[in-house]
C-alpha cells in the first residue's frame, strides 16, 4: 500500500472548491507516456496551473500501472526541479469495477473514477457507495458519473447521448457519498463528436456543432449548489491540426470537436474538471507526421517526438490560459 500523500500527490477536494470560487476549471490530461507527461508538466510549470494527470484503463494496458505511478511520482520530482510544487492529482480515468479502482488506490493515486453510468441506476449507486466508501479511508475523492456521452464510452458505444436527468443527481450524491460528478450534456469522446449534418455553417462556410445543454447543467447546478461537475469528452479538435494531418498523409474525415468559447462558459460555473485528451493525440501526430514527411531521412525518434512534445505542451497551455482559466491558480 503506498499513500499518495507520501508521494507528493494531492486529492481534488481543495482544487475543486477554489475552482467553483474562481470560476475556473482544472485541465485533466490524460498520460501513456514520457513525452505526455513531460509536456503536461512543463505547460502547467509555466501557466502556472494546478493539473489532474489522468489514467484510463488502456494507458494501463499500453504503459503499465506501475510504470505510470513511478512516471506521475516523478512529475511531482519535475515540477520542483523547474520552480516549484505545482498541485498535481493521479487520477484513474474511467475505473469500471470496484477491484480496479482499489487497486489504484493501493498503488498511490490520490482520485479515482467510477463510471457506473452504463449500469441501470440503482447499480450505479450501489458500485459508486462502495468505491466511495473504500476511498476516503485513504482520503482519496471519487468521481461518479450521470448519463451517457454518444460514442465510445467504457468500451459501450452508444448511438445517441443520453443526457444526466436533473432530478436524478441530488439522490445520486447524497446516496453515494462522491466527491465529483460527471455529466452528459452533449460533449463526447474522441475526435469526431458531431456529423457535417448535425452542424451549421458560419458566415465563414465554418462548421458549428449544435450547443451544449446550458440548460440541463443550469438545472442541475440549481439542486446540488457548488457541487463539483466535470465534463468528459472535451477536446475542440482544432482545424489547423486535422488539416496538417490531412496534408502530410493522414486520412481524418469529419473531425468536429466542442468549441472553445463553450468551454470556457462552462469553466465559469460549477463545471471544475474538463478532460481533455484527442486534441493532444491530434498535436503529436500533427507534428511527427510533419517531421517525417519533409524529413524522410530522420530515424532518430528524439527528432520526431521532440517537436511532438513541444506542440502539446504549447496546446496544454493555451488550455489553461484561454479555455479553462486555470492559469495562475497553482
Ligand atoms: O475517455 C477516454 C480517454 O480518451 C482515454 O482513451 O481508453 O483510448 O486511453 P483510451
Ligand atoms: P476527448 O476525447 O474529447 O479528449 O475526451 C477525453 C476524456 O473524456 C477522457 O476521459
Ligand atoms: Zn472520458
Amino acid at each position: 500500500m503506498v499513500n499518495y500523500k507520501d508521494l507528493g500527490l494531492v486529492n481534488s477536494r481543495e482544487l475543486f472548491k477554489k475552482a467553483i470560487n474562481g470560476g475556473y476549471a482544472i485541465p485533466a490530461f490524460n498520460f501513456n507516456n514520457m513525452e505526455q507527461i513531460q509536456a503536461i508538466i512543463q505547460a502547467c510549470f509555466e501557466a502556472k496551473s494546478p493539473v489532474i494527470l489522468q489514467v484510463s484503463s488502456g494507458a494501463r494496458k499500453y504503459a503499465n500501472q506501475t510504470l505510470l505511478r513511478y512516471m506521475a511520482q516523478g512529475a511531482v520530482e519535475y515540477a520542483k526541479e523547474l520552480g516549484y510544487a505545482i498541485p498535481i492529482v493521479l487520477h484513474l480515468d474511467h475505473g469500471d469495477t470496484f477491484e480496479l479502482c482499489k487497486s489504484c488506490i493501493e498503488y498511490g493515486f490520490s482520485s479515482v473514477m467510477i463510471d457506473g453510468s452504463a449500469h441501470p441506476y440503482d447499480e450505479n449507486v450501489e458500485l459508486t457507495r462502495k468505491v466511495v466508501e473504500y476511498a476516503h479511508k485513504y482520503d482519496v475523492t471519487v468521481e461518479g458519473e450521470l448519463g451517457v456521452l454518444a460514442g465510445i464510452e467504457d468500451d459501450v458505444v452508444a448511438a445517441s447521448h443520453v443526457y444526466t436527468r436533473p432530478e436524478d443527481v441530488e439522490d445520486f450524491v447524497s446516496k453515494t457519498g462522491v466527491d465529483s460528478l460527471a455529466i452528459s450534456i452533449g460533449t463526447s469522446h474522441g475526435a469526431n463528436k458531431f456529423k457535417p449534418e448535425q452542424c451549421t455553417r458560419n458566415a465563414d462556410g465554418i462548421l458549428v456543432p449544435p450547443p451544449l445543454r446550458f440548460d440541463i447543467l443550469k438545472e442541475i447546478e440549481k439542486r446540488i449548489p457548488g457541487f463539483p461537475i466535470v465534463l468528459h469528452g472535451s477536446s475542440s479538435v482544432p482545424q489547423d491540426l486535422v488539416k496538417s494531418i490531412n496534408e502530410h498523409g493522414g486520412a481524418l474525415k469529419d473531425a468536429i470537436g466542442i468549441p472553445e468559447e463553450q468551454l470556457r462558459e462552462a469553466s465559469k460555473s460549477a463545471v471544475c474538471k474538463i478532460n481533455i485528451d484527442s486534441d493532444g493525440r491530434l498535436a503529436m501526430t500533427a507534428a511527427v507526421r510533419e517531421v517525417l514527411q519533409e524529413k524522410p531521412a530522420e530515424f532518430d525518434p528524439r527528432k520526431y517526438l521532440g517537436p511532438a512534445r513541444e506542440r502539446l505542451k504549447q496546446l496544454y497551455i493555451h488550455k489553461c490560459i484561454d479555455v479553462l482559466g486555470s492559469a495562475n491558480q497553482a
